[in-house]
């Protein structure tokens, strides 16, 4: 092997071995640096006679290129070498699940409400609301609600500064409503035209001083009140049941009127439903209060009541979600608790 080709080859070798930039520009100066291998070759060239200069400075040109390939070479592994070690210490895992943001969904006594007002909405029934904080003329006077009624008392009532009080029932916005309706169309009657019916449901929240597992302080109601002229209580019968079977989406649910009392309805019925089937099949479970309503109310909604007659409503959706879901405790409703919660979704 001659001399250049060992040149080369010790070159090569030594590029190798670097394992670093640094190291592998060390070993470049070496070979190709000032005093280095190949530039001692040249100058030893300078000796030579003539026409063996040529010949010579030709070899030593191409030991040089080559070791100059050898030496890019070098370079270019040990960046991609690093390139590799960077690559990987930075890697991602892009098969690891994101972190989800939780998905929210209504509570199960909205969904109820929602469902109330979808039914009743398609059979022509508005949606309105009340104040939570009423006066007392609303929440009991003007639903003919004698001063010595029980309900009037502190144990059964928040009472607020002023005459106002945690509405006790949706019943005041009953006469609330009826109040703007007939205000809105005050020159009809008084002409003597026929007013465009009332039909509305109240959902809302309502107040009592109360609390086990099947009361709460803060519950939920959901009134009704259909007042018109040509009214009875077979209209009542009809839409309750109506709403009931398909509240529960069952045809076969019985209804049972049965008589009772509240002072803003005349005659009055409590409302009870029977399973057909299924684990409370053959009680029978109150969900509603209702009734005529009173000529004295009527009249508080500035009507005559010879001529205008209806018929009210007043039910728990928190019950009728209770019955819908097989929840037999109404405090897991209000807990927060959201593996309870996140049941409903
Ligand atoms: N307000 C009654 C209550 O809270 C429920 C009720 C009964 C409402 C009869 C009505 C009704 O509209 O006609 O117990």
């Amino acid at each position: 092997m001659n001399e250049l080709n060992v040149v080369v080859d010790s070159a090569k070798a030594a590029f190798e071995q670097a394992s670093t930039p640094a190291a592998l520009e060390n070993a470049k100066a070496m070979f190709l640096g000032k005093s280095g291998r190949i530039t001692e070759l040249m100058k030893g060239m300078a000796a030579l006679p003539v026409d063996e200069k040529k010949s010579r400075g030709a070899a030593i040109n191409i030991a040089k290129q080559a070791i100059e390939a050898a030496l890019n070479g070098r370079r270019q592994a040990l960046a991609d070498a690093e390139l590799q070690v960077q690559l990987q210490a930075e890697a991602l895992d892009v098969t690891l699940p994101g972190r989800q943001r939780g998905q929210g969904g209504l509570h199960p006594v909205s969904l109820t409400l929602e469902r109330i007002e979808a039914i009743f909405g398609s059979m022509g029934f508005d949606v309105a609301e009340g104040p939570e904080i009423e006066a007392d003329w609303f929440n009991f006077t003007a639903l003919n609600t004698p001063e010595d009624h029980p309900a009037r008392s502190m144990h059964d009532t928040f009472y607020v500064e002023g005459g106002y009080l945690l509405r006790t029932h949706t019943s005041p916005v009953q006469v609330r409503h009826a109040v703007q309706h007939v205000k809105k169309h005050r020159a009809l009657i008084d002409s003597g035209g026929a007013m465009p019916e009332i039909r509305v449901i109240v959902p809302g929240r309502t107040y009592r001083v109360d609390s086990d597992a099947t009361h709460s302080p803060m519950f939920h109601q959901c009134e009704g009140l259909w007042i018109g002229e040509n009214m009875s209580f077979k209209d009542l019968k009809v839409v309750f049941t109506d709403f009931c079977r398909t509240f529960f989406e069952n045809d076969d649910l019985v209804l049972r009127f049965r008589p009772s009392f509240f002072p803003f309805t005349e005659p009055s019925a409590e409302i009870d439903i029977q399973f057909p089937s299924g684990p409370l099949a053959g009680r029978w479970l109150e969900v509603a209060g209702s009734g005529q309503v009173h000529p004295n109310v009527v009249r508080n909604m500035g009507l005559d009541p010879e001529k205008y007659i209806g018929f009210a409503f007043g039910m728990g959706p928190d019950r009728l979600t209770m019955l819908r879901y097989g929840v037999n405790d109404l405090r897991l409703f209000f807990d927060g608790d959201i593996r309870f919660l996140s049941q409903f979704q």
